[in-house]
């Protein structure tokens, strides 16, 4: 079916006519494979890694190293505005709302996950400056989804280990209540970054497509993706009502009949008294440039102990 062909593009298992494919990537080279050898100059695990931290971090900070084809990426830290409407995802990372899903809890809770060094070891291209945070978790985690969803033939190893979070999207989102402006958001700062890393039209529109047809609807059918051996699994992010709805939308496979539900905002009144912690600093602004991410010192041995 549709989400199939779409896989097996990007992860070059699908042998399109010539006249369907990239006037460079051979269509039965993963388009991981690819580019770890045209940008990086070899297609080594260390280089799929390394591409996978490098569209990642430029998603989120910003262009912020090269190589870079002249295009500038805002990243996803900083506050933007897509189709005329305010959009900031920092505050689903810095504990300010009641968001993450830690696994246990019915209901979101506000997590500190940038608690590894913020920005700055994203910017020397490493997840974190501490191996035991959530922020080591979470980047190594999506670096590794990346990887197996773009097709990356050699991960597996130490460099680049298989996937080790959620294999649901839904699950992990779940909590967030994303809705299209923010989902679009983030589907344009990954698809300017992958372009800004040198990946081609042809395949920044399949990227493009994958992201929007299988996370950024309401009720999508449960796909099998990453891992392909977790079998199928809810995949939908955008669950706010504003997205728009799956053409062949499940909606009773998902709680709630697949509508989100607004994260509480969590302030300095009631974080300690909610057992959370205490949130202490203020918020700084990270830019394209580099600055250090908004965030806030929340302590609490929850913190710690979440799964992400
Ligand atoms: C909807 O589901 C049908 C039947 O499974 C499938 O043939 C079709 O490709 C799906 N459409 C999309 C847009 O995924
Ligand atoms: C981001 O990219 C733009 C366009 O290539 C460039 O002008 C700018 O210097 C880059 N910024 C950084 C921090 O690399
Ligand atoms: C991050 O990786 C890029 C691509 O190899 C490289 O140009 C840059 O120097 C690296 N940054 C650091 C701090 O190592
Ligand atoms: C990070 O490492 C330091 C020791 O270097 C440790 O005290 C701290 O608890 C760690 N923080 C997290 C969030 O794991
Ligand atoms: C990505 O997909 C969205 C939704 O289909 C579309 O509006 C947007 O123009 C696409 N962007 C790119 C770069 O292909
Ligand atoms: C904390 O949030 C509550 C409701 O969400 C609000 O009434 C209160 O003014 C907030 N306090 C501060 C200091 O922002
Ligand atoms: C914080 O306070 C607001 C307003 O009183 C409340 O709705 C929310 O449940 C509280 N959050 C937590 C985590 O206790
Ligand atoms: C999840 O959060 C709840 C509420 O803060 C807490 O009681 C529970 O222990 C947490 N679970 C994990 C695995 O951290």
């Amino acid at each position: 079916m549709f989400l199939e062909h779409l896989f097996l593009a990007l992860t070059g298992a699908l042998f399109l006519s010539t006249a369907l494919v990239s006037a460079q990537r051979p269509s039965s080279t993963p388009i991981c494979d690819y580019y770890a050898e045209t940008i990086l100059g070899a297609n080594t695990e260390a280089n799929q890694r390394l591409l996978m931290v490098l569209l990642l971090h430029t998603t989120v900070l910003g262009n912020y190293t090269t190589p870079n084809t002249g295009i500038a990426v805002h990243g996803i830290a900083a506050p933007g505005t897509f189709r005329g409407q305010k959009v900031n995802l920092i505050k689903y990372f810095t504990g300010e709302i009641a968001s993450t899903n830690n696994g246990t809890t019915p209901h979101g809770v506000p997590i500190l996950l940038l608690d590894g060094g913020g920005a700055a070891p994203l910017l020397k291209n490493v997840s974190s400056y501490n191996t035991s945070s959530l922020q080591y978790h979470i980047f190594d985690h999506i670096e590794q989804y990346f990887g197996t969803l773009l097709g990356c033939s050699k991960q597996g190893g130490s460099a680049l280990p298989a996937y080790q979070g959620r294999a649901s999207m839904y699950e992990v989102h779940k909590f967030m209540d994303l809705s299209a402006a923010e989902m679009g958001w983030f589907n344009l700062q990954a698809t300017l970054a992958i372009a800004s890393l040198g990946f081609s039209k042809q395949d920044v529109g399949i990227v493009n497509d994958t992201l929007y047809n299988v996370f950024s609807q309401r009720c999508s059918p449960a796909v099998s993706l990453v891992p392909k051996n977790a079998g199928p699994q809810l995949q939908s992010l955008c669950i706010n009502e504003d997205c728009p709805l799956d053409k062949n939308a499940t909606c009773a496979l998902y709680p709630n009949k697949g509508v989100g539900v607004a994260p509480e905002v969590v302030n300095a009144t009631n974080a300690s008294a909610s057992g959370t912690g205490t949130v202490t600093g203020t918020a700084a602004v990270a830019t394209s440039t580099g600055a250090v991410f908004p965030s806030r010192t929340v302590t609490a041995a929850s913190i710690i102990k979440a799964r992400v």
